[in-house]
């Protein structure tokens, strides 16, 4: 089992395919300029893998596959299907843009992927378009039908940004619930990357839903990071409350990045290496460094002070 420095059980391994993304989401990324890491210091699949099975045989129950969009590197499925394989009963899931998804769902609910999480900040396409610098909306929505006829469980990610998409989040909900998926509305994280001017608090996010619906907060269960609501219909959806006091009790994650890092919280810089010891097939070194990173992991994260600076992380690194 593997126990961070705050005694909190860790089961849980966000891996960062790639930091390339088709999208500069404003709350994530500038829009130029821009440099990405070489492709030949990306860990390959079987190296990402030998860590994988290190992680999962130390107690992880729960993988994510993320990018910067994890659709643009090449042969996902491939990888997909290496862990599937080695730990069929593993909670398997990917967040994208959505964007690529029409193209491959079908292969990557075969190859074992479980779950979906998409990106879906808007339902106007001038929005979308403005919010991912990009004109994405309609190959968004298609790739979500697709993913839900083939069978894979999708949720959908909102962050509400006063001025831009604000007025639309009951018109998201309501899509959302006539497919029968949760949404999930993201608090906005500043970072020293992120173009916007200011993020709705989940007080206010709330504020808004109530003027269309009748919804109680629910019992946390769990480590997930999603406080969810219940309407009075039965409808459930979450909000992702980082800048709540508490929001980091019970962090259960860890996070690999596309280059090899760990990296213990989503806020702070820090991170170490495992790349020399995996390419090295030195595993008792990688399960060494693993556990340094949880010994350092941050009890929590800065986001509700005001006097700490920008979070200098960047978010197409760890992906979200
Ligand atoms: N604040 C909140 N959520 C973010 N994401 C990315 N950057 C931020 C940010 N600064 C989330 C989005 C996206 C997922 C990949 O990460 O919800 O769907
Ligand atoms: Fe790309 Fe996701 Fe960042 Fe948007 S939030 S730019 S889709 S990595």
């Amino acid at each position: 089992m593997l126990i961070d420095g705050h005694n909190r059980k860790v089961d849980y391994l966000r891996i960062s395919v790639t930091e390339r993304c088709n999208f500069r989401c404003q709350y994530c990324m500038p829009e130029k300029p821009f440099s990405w890491v070489p492709h030949e210091n990306l860990l390959t699949y079987e190296e990402l893998f030998a860590f994988v099975k290190v992680a999962i045989d130390e107690g992880v129950t729960k993988i994510r596959i993320t990018g910067g969009e994890p659709l643009l590197r090449k042969n996902i499925d491939v990888f997909i299907n290496m862990i599937a394989n080695y730990a069929p009963h593993i909670d398997l899931a990917m967040t994208t843009n959505g964007y690529l998804l029409h193209e491959c769902a079908k292969e990557l609910k075969k190859a074992g992927l479980q779950r979906l999480n998409i990106s879906l900040d808007s339902l106007k396409s001038e929005v979308a378009h403005h919010i991912a610098q990009k004109d994405v909306l309609a190959k968004v929505l298609q790739g979500i039908d697709t993913a839900l006829e083939v069978g894979l469980k999708v949720k959908i990610n909102c962050v509400p940004m006063k001025g831009v998409n604000d007025t639309e989040l009951v018109d998201i909900l309501e899509y959302c619930k006539s497919k029968n998926m949760e949404v999930r509305f993201i608090e906005f994280m500043e970072n020293a990357h992120a173009n916007v001017k200011k993020g709705l608090n989940s007080q206010e996010i709330q504020e808004i839903l109530k003027q269309k619906y009748d919804f109680i907060k629910n019992e946390r269960t769990g480590s997930s990071p999603s406080q969810n609501y219940t309407c009075e219909d039965g409808y459930r959806f979450g909000i992702i409350e980082p800048h709540l006091d508490d929001f980091c009790n019970d962090c259960n994650r860890i996070r690999l990045t596309a280059e090899g890092y760990l990296i213990p919280c989503l806020y702070f810089e820090d991170a170490l290496s495992i790349a020399d010891a995996i390419k090295q097939k030195d595993i008792p070194q990688a399960v060494s460094i693993l556990q340094k990173v949880l010994q350092n992991k941050p009890e929590k994260n800065n986001w509700n002070d005001q006097q700490q600076e920008l979070s200098q992380r960047a978010f197409y690194e760890t992906g979200g």
